[in-house]
């Protein structure tokens, strides 16, 4: 077995982004339709082979995890979870992306465990829209939990927001202001077309980063940071300047970053997915429930994975779903 994962573009593989669980306390717009389906119990992963997964990958080499959703915070007994993974020997960083409704309760937890980074959506600032953009969240709770993780004191706390035409497009500046009194970061995310959602069209509430980046510029002093910033692949941070606070931009349309691809995903169904735009894949629950389990067959099929890994997404902007799986299953 290597000791670490490299592709057939000679990228190195040391980032794993895991979901924990489709399921999610809101319904945001762009991410799922309101009478969303989730997986039935017996396809998801098991909080053990979730961290059999996890081992796989720190022991080829991965130094960062990353969880994800859904929400990973309402699954059951995921603090259990987060600390094994949290003590695993070659893990370097863990980091957790969340829609913040749980961190008011579990921030301190969270760092305990061993989280480091956590990455929180925020989509507006103003209630009623923050209502109708996440369907069921309450802003007053993700504002709770957002203070809750800068009080606790990760080593980095970011917000990302969705920007889209018509919905919150008016709101970056006051974004933007409401990292930097925080000092913390935030990035822009350009809307991917994962999933059908009928009722959300998404070449009308399409907004590119490029537009947004030049708004905000003419608001605060936008300094261009050396490349992607530290491991995140695709997205374009610069410092706020006189502050402590980074912008990023996500923009896998406008500006792609592929080529510095360092992560794959694993969904809770157990499928490895080599890329985000494009459906190579391979099913690691189903060698993880063969009857011949072995960890050093796990890792095999990783290894093996990394053939198939595409070079590059094949997003077009604002287009109707090229990929079918929804973002909450794909894990964001
Ligand atoms: P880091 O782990 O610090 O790099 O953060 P991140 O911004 O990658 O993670 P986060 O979970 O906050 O994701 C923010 C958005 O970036 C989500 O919508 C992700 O789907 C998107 N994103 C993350 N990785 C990729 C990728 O490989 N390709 C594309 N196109 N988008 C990605
Ligand atoms: N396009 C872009 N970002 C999305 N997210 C969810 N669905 C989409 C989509 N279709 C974002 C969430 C969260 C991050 C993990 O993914 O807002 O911040
Ligand atoms: Fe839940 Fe995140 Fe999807 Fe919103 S974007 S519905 S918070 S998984």
């Amino acid at each position: 077995l290597p000791t670490t994962l490299v592709d057939t573009f000679a990228r190195r593989v040391n980032y794993l982004r895991l979901s924990v669980t489709d399921r999610c306390d809101f319904r945001c717009v762009y991410c799922m339709s309101e009478d969303m389906q989730f997986a039935p119990k017996a396809e998801i992963l098991s909080l053990e082979e979730l961290y059999q997964i996890a081992q796989a990958f720190t022991e080829l080499g991965v130094g960062k995890i990353r969880l994800t959703g859904g929400e990973p915070l309402i699954r059951t007994d995921i603090m259990s979870l987060i600390a094994r993974i949290g003590s695993l020997p070659r893990l370097k960083q863990l980091a957790l992306t969340t829609n913040g409704s749980q961190l008011a309760r579990l921030a301190p937890a969270l760092r305990a465990a061993g989280v480091s980074r956590v990455n929180i959506s925020l989509d507006s600032l103003q209630p009623r829209k923050f209502r109708h953009l996440t369907r069921h969240g309450n802003l007053d709770q993700v504002l709770a939990g957002i203070d809750a993780a800068v009080a606790t004191g990760f080593t980095g706390v970011k917000i990302n927001a969705v920007i889209l035409n018509g919905r919150n497009a008016d709101e970056t500046r006051d974004l933007v202001q409401f990292v930097v009194d925080r000092g913390i970061d935030i990035a822009f995310i350009e809307e991917m077309p994962l999933g059908q959602i009928d009722e959300h069209d998404r070449a009308i509430t399409f907004c590119s980063n490029q537009a947004l980046q030049e708004t905000l510029s003419g608001h605060f002093d936008l300094q261009a940071l050396e490349g992607p910033a530290g491991d995140s692949g695709p997205a374009r941070y610069f410092a706020v300047a006189g502050t402590r606070s980074r912008v990023g931009f996500i923009s896998p349309h406008s500006d792609n970053f592929c080529h510095l691809c360092n992560r794959v995903r694993v969904t809770v169904e157990g499928r490895l997915l080599l890329c985000l735009g494009n459906e190579h894949s391979v099913d690691l629950r189903a060698v993880l429930r063969a009857p011949d389990y072995s960890p050093e067959k796990l890792k095999w099929a990783i290894v093996e994975a990394m053939a198939i890994k595409p070079e590059r997404h094949n997003f077009t902007p604002g287009e109707q779903p090229q990929i079918l799986r929804f973002m909450n299953a794909t894990g964001g």
